[in-house]
């Protein structure tokens, strides 16, 4: 049943403009994996800025080895729960694999089918090829975050969730990609599993937002996949995770402890690295 337990949230809500605000005043932000409406009210009430209906949902709510056998019908699908239950989060849409390979003008109907389904921006992975796909996609108003270092999308192709950028020529690569797609027209970047110098780096020189996850506390924000740091995924987690259950009464004060660390750059530990 519903309940009316907690107080709706007074914030006003999330925008872009928002989000460049915080990320200019030097305030970390906050971003969690969200799938459904009911967890969509619980993060939007403890104060996550942003909420990321990753494809992760392939492996966290059905049960794949990868993120590759989503579709775009079942994100729409998260991203209209999602849209359903928050408030004032910023809804983050992952394109799922094959839905903007093709062509701009694929990635722009995509785009379409998760915004008329409640995302505020969409999400997608890897630079180079995609530098053209963001510039489409921005010029027609729709919000771009890029996604660089593991592309959990290209996992077969790199051979494992491996971490990425560690040899001179590796990082230079994401270096140039994230410089082609800033001036593409990206408006945030997730780095996912790079080293933190690398994204420390990268950050500094990028007027937008950088949300890392295994990529180190200089970004500008973090991100974690929900069930991960609520300690109910099963198997082996990345070594950066941390399950902030531990230590907390439920899930509502996991999350807020959760933004309370990240805020405070107490959340990642620098000194953990890989996968
Ligand atoms: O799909 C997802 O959850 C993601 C995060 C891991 C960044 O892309």
């Amino acid at each position: 049943m519903p309940s009316q337990t907690h107080e709706s949230t007074t914030r006003s809500p999330i925008t872009l403009h928002r989000l460049r605000e915080l990320h200019r005043s030097g305030e970390k932000l906050t971003m969690l994996t969200c799938y459904d409406a009911t967890f969509a009210r619980v993060l939007d009430e403890a104060g996550v800025e942003m909420l990321l209906v990753g494809d992760s949902l392939g492996m966290v709510l059905q049960g794949h080895s990868s993120t590759l056998p989503v579709t775009l019908e079942e994100m729409a699908y998260h991203v209209r729960a999602v849209a359903a239950g928050n408030k004032t989060a910023w809804i983050v849409g992952d394109l799922p694999f094959a839905s903007y390979q093709q062509s701009p003008e694929q990635a722009m109907q995509s785009a379409a089918t998760l915004m008329q389904a409640g995302a505020h921006m969409v999400k997608l992975e890897g630079g180079g090829w995609t530098t053209e796909t963001v510039r489409f996609l921005s010029e027609r108003g729709v919000p771009v975050c890029a996604h660089l270092g593991l592309t959990p999308q290209s996992v077969h192709a790199l051979g494992g969730y491996r971490i990425q950028g560690q040899t001179d020529e590796a990082a230079a690569t994401i270096r140039a990609h994230s410089k082609a797609l800033f001036e593409a027209g990206a408006a945030m970047m997730v780095f996912e599993l790079m080293p933190s110098e690398l994204a420390a780096e990268i950050t500094r020189l990028l007027p937008i937002p950088t949300i890392g996850i295994g990529a180190g506390v200089d970004c500008s924000g973090q991100v974690l996949v929900l069930h991960d740091m609520l300690g109910i995924t099963r198997g082996k987690l990345p070594r950066f995770v941390k399950n902030f259950m531990e230590g907390y009464a439920g899930i509502d004060e996991a999350v807020s402890a959760y933004v309370a660390e990240v805020k405070t750059l107490s959340f990642p530990d620098n000194s953990i690295h890989g996968y």
